[in-house]
């Protein structure tokens, strides 16, 4: 049987995305190997939502090929691949083939005509329309936790991004398949769904089948009060587009109990003129009517946050504005990320005016300042007692198990082996900046 290495890199898309990749291969015949060194085809799934990401991707192509003892078939999928099309043949000397990001459903087609001799084989076309969105039991990431896209692709343009142009636009699925499949997922014995999208509050499907019968303001709240019937124990959803985030999906979490308390919710900076020239299309005013609302929820909600800093034109008072905006939402996590210009993006034409060192010295800052927060926020858990999904075993020491709480924290604890998939109620005794610490009662 023929053996394929995946390697993700990325966002939960692409982690999702890999999950079909490999039930595709694994029921055409394929067998999926975690070890590169025997792997008669090597895949990338690669993420280009900054530099870092991409240039990745050309020193494990390097690596590869540098390797004497065989040549594996070595496929560029994703964003990457979407992107850069033919050019990656040019500018990676190894490549034998190319898939789009919604030509990932043909994958075995492109190994095989490689494997016939095909020279540069490309695929950046569109997703077949009766593409399968399910992914086989023994692909999935975890055992107990699944990811079940509700959209896909990107219609907003912020001007730094790049998504827009490696994903296409967005495109919602249809509410029955999304319940189908997660009641599915609930009999296989999936205990937490992720609604994910990279707006998924922007979702908007071509029919109202099984939301009719829903209350809700947008198309999203009424999909958040049709997962939840399902009785699947967790729900939670990421990532939300401040403008689309109505106060009415506040409501629906208050609602039902597995509708999880937490809430991603990406800002990326305080200042109204770095958000008019990013064209987020909210202003910080609106963002924090937003964060009222979550904060308000007698749910206790936690809220996550991105922020890019060093975005061209940022003024020492931009900057500021950021830290008082950070200082008033007082966000339970933040993604940090320094401005990375991406090429085709409206940004990457506007001189990048802050240095790299300034870039630097306000990413520390910012971080350093979210710490301090987060700290005080964790530290707070200490004696309360919280729900958690096991997820798994500690590498380093087998009593320890870890797991993430409803409100999207991790929490280590001492356990058995039986606890492995089982929700329970952990106390926690100690709080360090990423990870809360406890027992089980
Ligand atoms: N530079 C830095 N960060 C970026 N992001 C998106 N594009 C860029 C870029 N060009 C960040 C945003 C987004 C997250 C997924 O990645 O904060 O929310
Ligand atoms: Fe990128 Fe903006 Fe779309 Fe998010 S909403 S994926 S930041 S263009």
């Amino acid at each position: 049987m023929m053996k394929v290495y995946l390697e993700t890199f990325g966002c939960q898309m692409n982690v999702s995305d890999s999950e079909r990749i490999a039930s595709v291969l694994a029921s055409d015949g394929f067998e999926m190997t975690p070890d590169e060194n025997i792997a008669d085809v090597v895949l990338f799934n690669t993420c280009s939502v900054r530099e870092k990401a991409e240039h990745k991707l050309y020193s494990r192509v390097g690596q590869i090929r540098k390797s004497k003892v065989r040549r594996p078939v070595l496929g560029v999928l994703g964003c990457v691949a979407q992107l850069e099309g033919e050019t990656l043949f040019k500018k990676s000397d190894g490549i034998d083939f190319v898939l789009g990001t919604q030509a990932s459903g043909r994958v075995s087609k492109a190994i095989e005509n490689v494997f016939k001799g095909q020279k540069n084989y490309i695929d950046l076309e569109k997703r077949e329309e009766d593409y399968d969105w399910t992914v086989a039991e023994t692909q999935r990431h975890s055992p107990y936790v699944a990811f079940v896209p509700v959209i896909e692709g990107c219609n907003k343009f912020c001007t730094y991004c790049i998504v827009p142009f490696s994903r296409g636009r967005e495109k919602s699925l249809p509410a029955a398949d999304i319940v189908r499949h997660i009641i599915k997922l609930r009999r296989q014995g999936i205990r937490e769904v992720h609604l994910i999208g990279q707006n998924v509050n922007s979702y908007r499907p071509m029919s109202d089948i099984k939301l009719e019968k829903f209350r809700g303001a947008t198309a999203f709240s009424k999909l958040l009060r049709a997962v939840a019937e399902t009785g699947m124990e967790r729900i939670k959803f990421a990532t939300s587009f401040p403008r689309d985030f109505h106060p009415d999906i506040v409501e629906a979490i208050n609602e039902n109990e597995n509708l999880c308390n937490w809430v991603h919710l990406p800002v990326q900076s305080g200042s109204n003129e770095v958000l008019r020239a990013m064209r987020r299309g909210h202003t910080i005013e609106s963002y924090l009517k937003k964060v009222d609302a979550i904060k308000n929820s007698p749910r206790k909600l936690s809220l996550t946050t991105d922020i890019i800093v060093g975005f061209p034109g940022e003024t020492k008072k931009d900057f500021q504005d950021t830290i008082k905006m950070i200082e008033y939402c007082r966000f339970d996590s933040s993604y940090i990320f320094k401005y990375s210009p991406r090429p085709g993006t409206p940004a990457f034409d506007i001189a990048d005016s802050v240095s790299p060192e300034e870039k630097k010295e306000r990413f520390m800052e910012l971080d350093e300042l979210q710490k301090l927060i987060q700290q005080e926020i964790f530290k707070s858990y200490i004696n309360r007692t919280i729900s958690v999904l096991v997820e798994k075993i500690s590498i380093k020491d087998s009593s320890q198990f870890s797991g993430h709480s409803t409100c999207h924290k991790v929490v280590n604890f001492k356990g058995s082996n039986d606890f492995l998939g089982k929700i329970v109620n952990v106390k926690i005794t100690e709080a360090k900046v990423n990870t809360l610490f406890g027992s089980v009662i």
